[in-house]
């Protein structure tokens, strides 16, 4: 049996994704973690790291950066010095805190869908939001640079995240050199959330990291990563901010403003071991999810847009006329996420990152919720 087999009680493990329905026989394809253990290396660097009985506050050493310098090169063939990295205890403290770059009547665009607490931000930063829409192009959800550029008064900074979540889509090397071009040409700040970075699963995509794929932009760039959702670790918050230009860094490091804790000593520990890792187990993860992504493909059909990366499928339930999705599906007994949360009414999201038991349960209660 893989590690992708085994099917882990998660109940009464406080865990956010199983404890929402704890006690119902609701089945959790919700938030965005997976029922699948850490690996193995991860573990044992958080065991190695408790034979020291003093978890401190704890500054991110060196060898944190040299691991994540070591891991963009690995998987990217990126290479980036040291000093652009700011280490931060998660992606979206650092979404945040970019936003509180804008100046006072400054405006941040985010195309929509997308993961919902983009759509909080501004309001977070005391500022105000333009949210334009993905555009559905014979099945694929692109960017609409166009009316992006109808909108783009006030605006001083773009937020995306690629690859995207909740559509699954991984930016073409096209797509990215529209998009930076838009940034040029309009004098802009993007951020880029790259969390879902690794998990590619179409053999026709592949993830570029725009500020390397864009180098003439790379000075307008906030990059942000993290090894917590490709390694299953996403309780001990980790992430780096990649800023090459030195003034951009310096405003966005003054954001912090005593909001933003350190990073605790497991976390970094955890990440370390993460970054460094290049085994086989991302492949033997993949594999998981490009299967899963199948049976669900087959299962939902047009309904579902490919999904080129993340573990999360976006699906249309136009058709089934409903006024509360959640309590559908629940009625069903499934855990979605609805897609309104994400700003785009009549579709939902559904994780299927699991076992493949845990699936083939879901996907019958799926079928059954899909046609009543
Ligand atoms: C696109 C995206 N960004 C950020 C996060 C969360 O990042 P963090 O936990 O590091 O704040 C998620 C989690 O699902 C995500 O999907």
């Amino acid at each position: 049996m893989s590690d992708f087999d085994q099917l882990i009680d998660r109940r009464h493990s406080h865990s956010t994704k199983w404890e929402k329905y704890a006690g119902q026989d609701i089945l959790p394809f919700w938030v965005a973690d997976m029922d699948f253990a850490a690996p193995d290396f991860i573990r044992n660097a958080l065991h190695e790291r408790l034979e020291h009985p003093i978890i401190g506050y704890t500054r991110p050493p060196t060898t944190l950066t040299e691991a994540f310098q070591g891991w963009l090169n690995h998987h990217y063939g990126w290479s980036i010095p040291a000093e652009w990295v700011v280490w931060l205890p998660g992606v979206v403290p650092g979404m945040n805190m970019a936003a509180r770059c804008l100046g006072a009547k400054q405006r941040l665009m985010i195309p929509t869908p997308v993961y919902y607490p983009f759509l909080d931000i501004a309001d977070n930063a005391q500022r105000q939001d333009v949210r334009v829409p993905l555009i559905l192009d014979r099945g694929v959800w692109r960017m609409d640079l166009e009316r992006m550029q109808s909108q783009i008064g006030g605006v001083k900074m773009v937020m995306i995240a690629n690859p995207q979540n909740p559509t699954g889509r991984a930016y073409t090397q096209a797509e990215l050199a529209a998009l930076a071009d838009f940034i040029d040409r309009n004098d802009l700040i993007l951020v880029s959330d790259e969390i879902h970075c690794n998990i590619v699963l179409a053999e026709d995509s592949k993830h570029l990291p725009i500020a390397q794929w864009q180098p003439d932009i790379a000075k307008r760039t906030i990059s942000l990563f993290a090894a917590t959702k490709t390694y299953n670790i996403p309780g001990l918050g980790c992430a780096a901010a990649v800023i090459p230009d030195a003034d951009l860094r310096t405003r966005f490091q003054a954001r912090e403003a005593g909001l933003v804790s350190s990073i605790g000593p497991l976390n970094i520990a955890a990440s370390q071991a993460a970054f460094n890792d290049t085994s086989d187990w991302l492949d033997q993860l993949l594999q998981q999810l490009r299967a899963n992504a199948a049976k669900l493909g087959a299962l939902v059909g047009p309904r579902m847009t490919k999904v080129e990366a993340t573990y999360l499928a976006w699906i249309n339930i136009a058709d089934l006329g409903l006024n509360d999705v959640e309590a559908h599906f629940e009625s069903h007994g499934l855990g979605i996420s609805d897609g309104a949360q994400f700003g785009q009414p009549d579709y939902i999201r559904f994780n299927f990152a699991c076992p493949d038991v845990l699936l083939t349960q879901g996907l019958e209660r799926l079928s059954k919720a899909l046609q009543s």
